[in-house]
């Protein structure tokens, strides 16, 4: 029997996770099946334990069980621990592990496959929610030269820059309210961690935030869309912004890296970018 993997998540139908990781599995030659999971409320713990105890080698969490994930761990990745979100386990010495891809799975498809430079940049985070929890570090990691974040609620923006005691020292990151984001100069990076498109409501940004050469990633996506057409990147493009992209590539991204967790190798990405849009 080949290596058995999943994703557990409620709702689950629209997941194209099984389509991206065999055609990894096919790109790299690997024997394994992947499957998509609706789990009730109730069960997520007891479905976790029975996978693993029959066997299963590797899961993806999505929405709403990755901090329940997190909580089950013997083990967790630095980033995992302050994402406090888990989205990839596996099971390693008798023991859970558990990883979270979703940060690195953005630095990679903003570094490598729209090319823009994060280093030295000044960064405007938007958002301070479970997205922004698991970007942060690893954005911390590329050693931009300050990092800005805002939020709706203030409170939160504030909590996720104290959240980075002793985890940072080389970067400034300050948290800044919304509503005066207007003092603030062009940035050369903003990302959008917020669920505000997804449910349709545009975010009260100044157009003093964003230039020509201001580059506009926005985390979420329209899979129908075939190109990055989110209300974030409208925005972004009547401010003159011509490097926009969606979270699109983040998502094939963060799933290679859990595929590489797994099976110690990194498939790439290029052709499924191409053919999936
Ligand atoms: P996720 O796990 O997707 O990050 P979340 O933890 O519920 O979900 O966080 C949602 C984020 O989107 C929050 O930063 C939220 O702002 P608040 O903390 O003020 O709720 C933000 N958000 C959602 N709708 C928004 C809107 N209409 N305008 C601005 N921010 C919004």
């Amino acid at each position: 029997m080949s290596d058995q993997y999943a994703v557990f998540g409620n709702p689950i139908e629209h997941s194209v996770s099984p389509m991206i990781h065999r055609s990894f599995a096919q790109q790299t030659n690997q024997h394994l099946t992947y499957s998509k999971q609706k789990i009730e409320q109730d069960v997520f713990e007891d479905r976790v334990s029975d996978f693993f105890s029959s066997g299963g080698c590797g899961l993806n969490i999505t929405v709403p069980f990755k901090e329940r994930a997190f909580e089950m761990c013997d083990v967790l990745s630095p980033r995992a621990r302050y994402a406090g979100a888990v989205n990839t386990l596996l099971m390693k010495d008798g023991q859970l592990m558990g990883d979270n891809t979703d940060g690195i799975g953005l630095v990679r498809d903003i570094q490598d496959s729209c090319g823009w430079t994060l280093r030295n940049k000044r960064l405007l985070i938007i958002g301070a929610g479970g997205a922004a929890r698991g970007a942060l570090l690893p954005l911390l990691e590329t050693q931009p030269q300050g990092v800005t974040l805002t939020n709706r609620t203030y409170a939160r923006a504030e909590l996720l820059q104290k959240r980075l005691d002793g985890h940072v020292d080389d970067v400034t990151v300050h948290a800044v309210p919304m509503e005066v984001l207007g003092n603030e100069s062009i940035f050369d990076v903003i990302i959008n961690t917020t669920s505000a498109g997804l449910l349709g409501e545009t975010l009260a940004l100044p157009a003093v935030l964003c230039g020509p050469n201001t580059c506009c990633y926005d985390m979420s996506y329209d899979m129908s869309a075939n190109e990055p057409s989110t209300l974030f990147l409208q925005w972004a493009r009547k401010c003159g912004a011509d490097q926009v992209a969606d979270g699109f590539g983040m998502l094939l991204e963060q799933a290679a890296e859990s595929f590489s967790l797994w099976r110690g190798v990194l498939p790439s990405t290029t052709e499924l970018r191409q053919s999936m849009r």
